[in-house]
């Protein structure tokens, strides 16, 4: 793991609307995340953590703290410098795949490497290369509309990989997945994503990924509430488990 920031945010707050309508999603959100590791976001429904990773992935504005990301504070970026610095440095996975329905699953693979200027060819073959990852060989003339939900679902993952992007988040990302396909594609963005130059924030309610995390990050009602080890958060969840199956 590298010494430099990854995320480094203090006192994070977002509000939705305004007077008697308004929601307060995040109401001081601290987090220090280092490169080469992997934080696993979880609390319950509506406490702010698809809030907190679209303001991460740059989706979206905090209305006050601080945040750093490698460095960089992304609202100190005017729009387009905004737009290049969040293709060059992230990919995200979120719960709606957003793939495009007019081009075939390779093409929507390679959008992040044709938009960074890389020659078709080129951009084709890596693509191609993983979605044979991701278990997809075969289906990559196919138009996304012809794969189930998670076959859809290891296309956007592949193609929040395709580029390599230092900090990637994922919402969710193996909800459309059976157990062993969650698995295969949580060891491909372990593999791609936690480099020592690079970061995984995820997002998840599937206690079976956790231990792919380095560390549980516990967010309720607009705020950390605590960090834990990934390791022993995986152990007493073993044991609580065993301990209800009766002897
Ligand atoms: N675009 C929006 N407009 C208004 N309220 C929103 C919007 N997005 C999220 N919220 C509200 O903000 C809170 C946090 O939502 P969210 O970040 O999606 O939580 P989570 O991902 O943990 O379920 C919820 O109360 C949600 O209803
Ligand atoms: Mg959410």
């Amino acid at each position: 793991m590298s010494d430099e920031g990854a995320i480094d945010t203090r006192g994070m707050v977002k509000t939705y609307g305004t007077g008697d309508s308004a929601v307060r999603a995040l109401r001081g959100v601290d987090l220090s995340a280092r490169f080469g590791e992997m934080v696993a976001l979880v609390g319950p429904s509506g406490c702010g953590k698809t809030t907190f990773i679209s303001i991460l992935a740059g989706l979206l504005s905090r209305d006050g703290g601080s945040l750093r990301l490698a460095g960089v504070d992304p609202d100190t970026l005017d729009n387009r410098e905004r737009t290049l610095w969040r293709r060059e440095n992230v990919g995200f996975i979120f719960q709606q795949f957003n793939l495009v329905p007019q081009i075939s699953v390779v093409e929507n693979v390679a959008i992040p490497l044709l938009l960074r200027g890389m020659r078709r060819t080129e951009a084709i073959e890596r693509s191609m290369a993983l979605l044979e990852r991701v278990g997809l060989k075969g289906r990559e003339r196919n138009r996304p509309t012809a794969l189930s939900g998670g076959q859809q679902q290891r296309v956007a993952i592949a193609r929040s990989l395709v580029h390599g992007p230092r900090i990637l988040v994922c919402d969710e990302p193996t909800s459309a997945l059976d157990g062993a396909t969650g698995q295969r594609v949580m060891e491909l963005v372990r593999e791609q994503g936690c480099r020592p130059d690079r970061l995984v924030v995820l997002v998840t309610h599937d206690e079976r990924i956790f231990h792919f995390a380095d560390r549980i990050v516990h967010m309720d009602d607009g705020l950390v509430t605590r960090v834990a080890d990934a390791k022993s958060e995986v152990a007493a969840l073993r044991a609580a488990v065993a301990a209800e199956r009766p002897a």
